[in-house]
């Protein structure tokens, strides 16, 4: 049980709400890098100190196989699609992330924990999560009720996507207000960039939708953008020079610091551990921290 008595730094709780800050790795562009930043920024952020919850919503489970859980590992376990039914509680769902130290299944032998962070786990079952709510308008309000009773002491709601713009997306960007932050992860490709708009279009349709609401926020907002797979002095492609250059024109005032290219990064998914555990020195991972320190997320142990 986490304890309901301790006092969370009010910049997790913007205007005193129970819940923590949101953060949405969302945008409708496969492969654009949503689950590695995800998993990346919640991962240095727990190794420093802060609490928080990965919610991997995407059918294909990235999230929750880079945070030490497969198929077979989540037999018998609750998982995402129980929230969205409203058949479970946060608490009994949400797993303590870790990753593989070992080829077995042992939970002692093969598996070590990572500290400060859960993840509330995918499975195939979430493909029909945009149909669950379509078939019952009620299930839209799931992610409201789970924010409206949370207890806990977390910083931030990581929620992983998948590539689509759904009513499952939609009944939890419903919940976001401009505290919140909508966080596009896209490779530095200029038709990762191009795609951007269509987001920010979304957006803006969600914030009509629900203007003047009062039981929900409805103001989803693009506060960062994320681009990955930067030029370096070894990977330096044209293509990606121009991605960077059209993202900074349209996007300057909301870009974090960028994450660099690494051929290594493909290698977290079949190694069940995210980037920076397993490359810690890599140059995405120093970036990722860096994103993480400019985002307030300073080292507590500094
Ligand atoms: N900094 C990086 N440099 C190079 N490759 C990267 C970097 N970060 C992530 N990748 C690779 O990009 C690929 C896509 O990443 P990821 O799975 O995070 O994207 P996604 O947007 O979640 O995809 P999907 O839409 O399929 O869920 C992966 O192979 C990943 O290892
Ligand atoms: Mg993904």
């Amino acid at each position: 049980m986490k304890p309901t008595s301790v006092t969370v730094d009010p910049r997790f709780r913007p205007k005193r709400r129970n819940w923590p800050l949101i953060w949405a790795y969302i945008i409708e562009c496969g492969g654009s890098t949503k689950s590695t930043s995800a998993t990346s920024m919640a991962v240095t952020a727990a190794l420093r100190g802060y609490p928080g919850v990965v919610f991997d919503l995407d059918s294909n489970a990235s999230s929750t196989t880079v945070l030490g859980y497969d198929e077979d590992a989540l037999k018998g376990k609750k998982t995402a699609i129980d929230l969205l039914y409203g058949k479970a509680t946060l608490d009994e769902v949400a797993l303590p992330a870790r990753y593989r130290i070992g080829d077995g299944d042992d939970p002692e032998e093969d598996f070590a924990p990572i500290p400060n962070l859960r993840v509330v786990p995918s499975s195939p079952a979430m493909a029909g999560a945009d149909l669950a709510i379509a078939e019952d308008a009620d299930r839209n309000d799931w992610f409201g009720e789970i924010l409206r009773s949370y207890e806990g002491d977390d910083t931030v709601f990581y929620l992983d996507f998948p590539a689509s713009y759904g009513k499952m997306p939609y009944s939890v960007l419903r919940m976001l207000d401009e505290d919140d932050s909508v966080i596009p992860s896209i490779k530095a490709d200029p038709k990762d960039v191009k795609l951007v708009k269509k987001l920010t279009d979304e957006l803006e349709r969600i914030r009509d939708k629900n203007r003047g609401r009062r039981s929900v926020p409805g103001r989803p907002t693009l506060n960062h953008l994320l681009l990955t797979g930067a030029p370096t002095a070894t990977h330096n492609e044209a293509a990606a020079r121009r991605a960077t250059a059209a993202a900074e024109a349209m996007y300057g005032s909301v870009l974090l610091p960028y994450i660099r290219y690494s051929a290594d990064a493909k290698k977290l998914y079949e190694d069940e551990c995210p980037l920076p555990i397993l490359l810690p020195n890599s140059v995405p991972s120093v970036d990722y921290r860096k994103v993480m320190t400019h985002l307030g997320f300073v080292d507590l142990a500094d």
